[in-house]
């Protein structure tokens, strides 16, 4: 298995948000994980980005060891992060943000294929990106963060505050990436992208995996979709 995470647990100030997380994801495939708010979702994210330090369990990416590594090493093991938020520099330019993201050119994305995606990033190159609409600030994002060429590529929520058509072309930009072998952890609230875009579904809920289904078992099981999302 290309990420295997065991017994994780994190948290912040003596107050532990989640516990005993354990899953596994392959290159090219995407795991979606589910949660209500408050949840845990995102301080697995961070403590997978090395951002909330674990206070128990592994993490190993293609059989290294990250659990306990600072950030920037996580990030150069191959781990990218697309914030929940999107946290973009507002005064930095579009190409600010996507020259300084490509300093480490790697063999599959680069800023030409970057605007075959997202075609918008060209036509607003010189713009500071705080001028940006959401859905354009949010392909920012996602652009920043392949400009590293990640093995892994973590997503918090990225469809929050999209128009539907967005949410369309951000599974066909999944799909692509998962295509180049980049595995992907997406967390969402949208089923409907999480279902397009994913072949395995988690919950998370207080902090531990409550449940763990395919993408296609899960849609047909509504009980259990209405007792851990209330949905
Ligand atoms: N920086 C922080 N310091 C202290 N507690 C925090 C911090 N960030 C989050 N928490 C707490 O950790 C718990 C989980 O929050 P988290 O942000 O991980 O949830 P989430 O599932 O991502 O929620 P959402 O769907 O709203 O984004 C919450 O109780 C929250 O109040
Ligand atoms: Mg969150």
């Amino acid at each position: 298995m290309f990420l295997r995470v065991d017994g994780l647990t994190s948290g912040y100030a003596g107050s532990t948000v989640i516990r005993d997380v354990s899953f596994t994801l392959d290159r090219g495939a995407t795991l979606g994980l589910l949660g209500r708010n408050g949840a845990g979702k995102t301080t697995l994210i961070m403590t997978l980005m090395g951002l909330v330090p674990p206070t128990a369990g592994t993490i190993s990416l293609n059989g290294v060891p990250l659990a306990g590594r600072r950030p920037d090493q996580i990030a150069r093991a191959g781990v990218a992060l697309v914030p929940q938020g999107r946290r973009i520099w507002p005064t930095l330019t579009v190409a600010e943000h996507l020259t300084l993201a490509a300093r480490r050119p790697g063999p599959l994305w680069t800023v030409d294929n970057m605007f075959d995606i997202f075609p918008v990033l060209k036509a607003r190159w010189r713009q500071p990106a705080g001028r940006l609409s959401g859905g354009e600030q949010q392909m920012l994002a996602i652009a920043r963060a392949l400009l590293t060429n990640p093995a892994l590529v973590l997503l918090d929520e990225p469809s929050e505050g999209l128009a539907p058509s967005l949410v369309d072309t951000m599974a066909d930009t999944l799909a692509i990436l998962t295509a180049g072998g980049v595995a992907v952890l997406l967390v969402e609230q949208d089923l409907h992208l999480a279902f397009q875009a994913c072949e395995r579904i988690a919950v998370l809920d207080k902090g531990t995996i409550a449940h763990r289904a395919s993408t296609a078992e899960f849609r047909r099981d509504q009980d259990t979709a209405h007792r851990l999302l209330g949905v």
